[in-house]
């Protein structure tokens, strides 16, 4: 893709996302309701970090105390996961290509003084801290990139980030006959069971476990060699 075609493209995430966020960003983030109490928002993140965080403790935190982690957030949203993540972790980073998001989850998040909180470019992790981190996360928001040279940037700069040998779990669109197009910011790029194996063997990871092939969740379990 050119420059001004991937420029172009950045933007349109930002400004989509932005508008989305504006408009019911609690809704873009889960679409299962529109209209969510403080408590019920929440408590669906608390819920997908008992889901995909709780019951994988082994491979997240490999003997290391979770109140002794710096843990990586892509895509914060409204702070839904965020908040869960920082009541368990030591320290959570987090970003969103949308600031009026990063505005929102840093409102939500404001008592909790270990969450930083970053609006990005929408491709790399050049504004966060250059420190080692132990673990990263990703949910619902790869499913949106319409870009997989975007997502495989995303990749290889959470490799940059992470300490050896630690996990970075995250979920692509798996549906492989839905086609994404380079304007659509709601509907990302899919993968195949072997592009995403390739995509980590490139990127520096081990592609240990994977569930979901072929559909609209598919969580991958790469850890950094
Ligand atoms: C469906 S929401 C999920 C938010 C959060 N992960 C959660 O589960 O509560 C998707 C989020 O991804 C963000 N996003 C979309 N494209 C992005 C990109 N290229 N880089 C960073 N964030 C992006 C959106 O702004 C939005 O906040």
């Amino acid at each position: 893709m050119n420059e001004t075609v991937a420029k172009k493209q950045l933007e349109k995430m930002r400004d989509d996302w932005d508008q989305r966020a504006r408009e019911n960003a609690r809704y873009y983030v889960n679409t299962e309701k529109t209209a969510w109490t403080d408590e019920e928002f929440f408590a669906s993140g608390e819920q997908l970090v008992a889901e995909e965080i709780l019951t994988d403790m082994g491979n997240i935190c490999q003997g290391k105390a979770p109140s002794e982690m710096r843990v990586l957030e892509i895509g914060c949203g409204a702070g839904r996961v965020t908040r869960a993540l920082a009541r368990l972790f030591g320290e959570v980073h987090a970003v969103d290509v949308s600031g009026e998001m990063v505005r929102q989850a840093s409102a939500a998040l404001k008592e909790q003084r270990n969450a930083f909180l970053y609006q990005n470019n929408g491709r790399d992790l050049t504004v966060v801290p250059d420190v080692e981190f132990d673990f990263a996360f990703s949910s619902i928001v790869f499913q949106h990139i319409p870009s997989r040279e975007i997502i495989e940037n995303y990749v290889r700069e959470v490799h940059r980030l992470l300490r050896p040998g630690a996990l970075f779990k995250f979920q692509v669109q798996g549906a492989t006959e839905v086609e994404a197009q380079p304007d659509d910011t709601w509907l990302g790029a899919s993968f195949s069971e072997q592009q995403a194996n390739e995509m980590a063997l490139r990127c520096g990871f081990d592609p240990r476990y994977r569930y979901g092939a072929g559909e609209q969740y598919f969580t991958l379990w790469f850890f950094k060699r």
